[in-house]
C-alpha cells in the first residue's frame, strides 16, 4: 500500500508545475531558506483554541520577548484559526470582530523582533467553520502580503468533502486534488513576492512527506492533532520512525505543535516532548499560556542546548535505535560529528524508574565516546563501552557524545 502511494505520488508531481522550476529570489532554494531549520515560534490553538483574540497575540509577543523565547529563537508568532470574517463585496477576506486590524497586529509583533504568522484553508471552510481559501487564493495570499504576514498554515479541512464529491471511491483522484490545492496556494504567495514559510497541515494522510516540499511546503503535519497528553504526545512520537529521509533543511516532517506545559503533563512528560522533538528536527512552535508559564515549563523550552540540536544545522532527523522493554533509544546525528541520543522510559506501570545500560558498540562509538548529559547540564566524561543510567517514569536523558 505504502508503495503503491508512493508510485502515485511520483506520477502526479510529473504534472504540477514545480517550484524548483522557478528562478530568482522565488526558486526552490529561496523558498527552503525560509526554513533552513525547522520553524520555532508560538501558536495560538493549543491553548486559546477559538477564543483567541488581537490582544492576547499582542500579549502573546510582548510574553514571549520578556521572557528570552524570542533571543531563544521563538520568531513567529501565528494566530491560528478563528480569526476571518466574511468576504466584503470584491471578494476580499476581512477579519472578525475580535481582530480589528490585521495589518496593525502585524506592525506591533513586527515591531517586536518578531514575525507574524496566520491560518487559513484550502477549503470554503476551515476546520472551525469560518472562510475558508477556496476560489480565492490569489487573493487571499495578496491580503496576506499586504497586511505583512510571514508564515501561513493551510489546513485542509472542508477541502476533504469537495475531494469526496468530486470522486467518490477514488483515493487516488483525492489525493491529487489536494497536491493540486497546496500547490495553486504556493504559487499564489510566490506571486506576492513576500517570504512566507508555508506550512502543510492535512494531517499525513496521502504520506505528505512523500509530496509535500514538491508543493513548497517547509512543514508538514505528520499525523491528527496532537492533545495535551502524555499518551497522545507519544502516539504522534513513536509514529515519527522510519520519516528522518523525507526531512533536511527547508523542509521538515511536523508532529505538530508543542504542547509544554499545557494540561497535567509533568515535569518529566514536558522534557520527553522537548527532548524527542530535538531528536525528530521539529519545529518548535510553543502552545502554552504565556501569562502564567512556570520557571520549569520557561527553562525547558528554553534550553539552548535542546535547541542547538533541534536547529542543528546538518538538519538530518533522528530515528529509532531500540524499542523494548518499555524504553526506548533514538539518535540523530549532528552537524559536529557529534550524536544526540536520548533514552525514554515509556513505562506504563506506576512509578517505575528504570535502570538502562549504555552500550556504546550499539550506538555506533565501538572506541567508546565523550558524553555530555544535556538536561542536566553535565559532562560524564570519556565512557570506554557502558554505563548505567535511571530515567523516571515517562521522563528522558539526552546526551551528546562525541568521538
Ligand atoms: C485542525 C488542525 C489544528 C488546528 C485546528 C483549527 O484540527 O489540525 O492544528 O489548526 O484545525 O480549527
Amino acid at each position: 500500500m505504502r508503495r503503491y502511494l508512493a508510485l502515485t505520488a511520483s506520477l502526479l508531481f510529473a504534472s504540477l508545475p514545480l517550484a524548483a522550476q522557478q528562478p530568482g529570489a522565488h526558486s526552490r532554494a529561496g523558498v527552503e531558506q525560509l526554513a533552513a531549520t525547522p520553524p520555532m515560534g508560538w501558536n495560538s490553538w493549543n491553548w486559546f483554541a477559538g477564543k483567541v483574540t488581537d490582544a492576547d497575540i499582542r500579549k502573546a509577543a510582548d510574553l514571549i520577548v520578556s521572557s528570552g523565547m524570542r533571543d531563544a529563537g521563538y520568531v513567529y508568532v501565528n494566530i491560528d484559526d478563528t480569526w476571518e470574517g466574511k468576504r466584503d463585496a470584491n471578494g476580499n477576506i476581512t477579519t472578525n470582530e475580535k481582530f480589528p486590524d490585521m495589518k496593525a497586529l502585524a506592525d506591533y509583533v513586527h515591531s517586536k523582533g518578531l514575525k507574524i504568522g496566520i491560518y487559513s484553508s484550502p477549503g470554503p471552510l476551515t476546520c472551525a467553520k469560518y472562510e475558508g481559501s477556496y476560489g480565492h487564493e490569489d487573493q487571499d495570499a495578496k491580503t496576506y502580503a499586504d497586511w505583512g504576514i510571514d508564515y501561513l498554515k493551510y489546513d485542509l479541512c472542508s477541502f476533504g468533502n469537495n475531494m469526496r464529491q468530486e470522486h467518490p471511491n477514488d483515493p487516488a483522484a483525492q489525493a491529487k486534488m489536494a497536491r493540486e490545492a497546496y500547490e495553486k496556494m504556493h504559487q499564489a504567495i510566490l506571486k506576492t513576492g513576500r517570504p512566507m514559510v508555508y506550512s502543510l497541515c492535512q494531517y499525513g494522510t496521502d504520506e505528505s512527506w512523500q509530496w509535500a516540499p514538491q508543493v513548497g511546503g517547509n512543514l508538514w503535519r505528520t499525523t491528527g492533532d496532537i492533545h495535551e497528553s502524555y499518551d497522545r504526545m507519544m502516539i504522534i512520537a513513536l509514529a515519527q520512525a522510519g520519516l528522518a529521509q523525507y526531512a533536511g533543511p527547508g523542509h521538515w516532517n511536523d508532529p505538530d505543535m508543542l504542547e509544554v506545559g499545557n494540561g497535567k503533563l509533568t515535569h518529566d512528560e514536558n522534557i520527553t516532548h522537548m527532548t524527542m522533538w530535538a531528536i525528530l528536527a521539529a519545529p518548535l512552535i510553543a502552545g502554552n499560556n504565556l501569562t502564567q508559564m512556570s520557571d520549569d515549563v520557561r527553562s525547558i523550552l528554553t534550553n539552548r542546548d535542546v535547541i542547538a540540536i533541534d536547529q542543528d544545522k546538518l538538519g538530518k532527523q533522528g530515528d529509532r535505535v531500540y524499542a523494548g522493554n518499555q524504553i526506548e533509544i533514538w539518535s540523530r546525528p549532528l552537524a559536529d560529528g557529534s550524536v544526540a541520543l536520548a533514552f525514554f522510559n515509556v513505562s506504563v506501570d506506576r512509578n517505575t524508574m528504570r535502570g538502562m545500560t549504555l552500550h556504546l558498540k550499539d550506538v555506533g562509538f565501538p572506541k567508546g565516546a565523550h558524553a555530555h548529559d544535556v538536561w542536566a547540564n553535565k559532562d560524564l566524561g570519556f565512557i570506554k563501552d557502558t554505563d548505567v543510567f535511571t530515567i523516571p517514569k515517562h521522563g528522558a536523558v539526552l546526551l551528546k557524545l562525541t568521538k
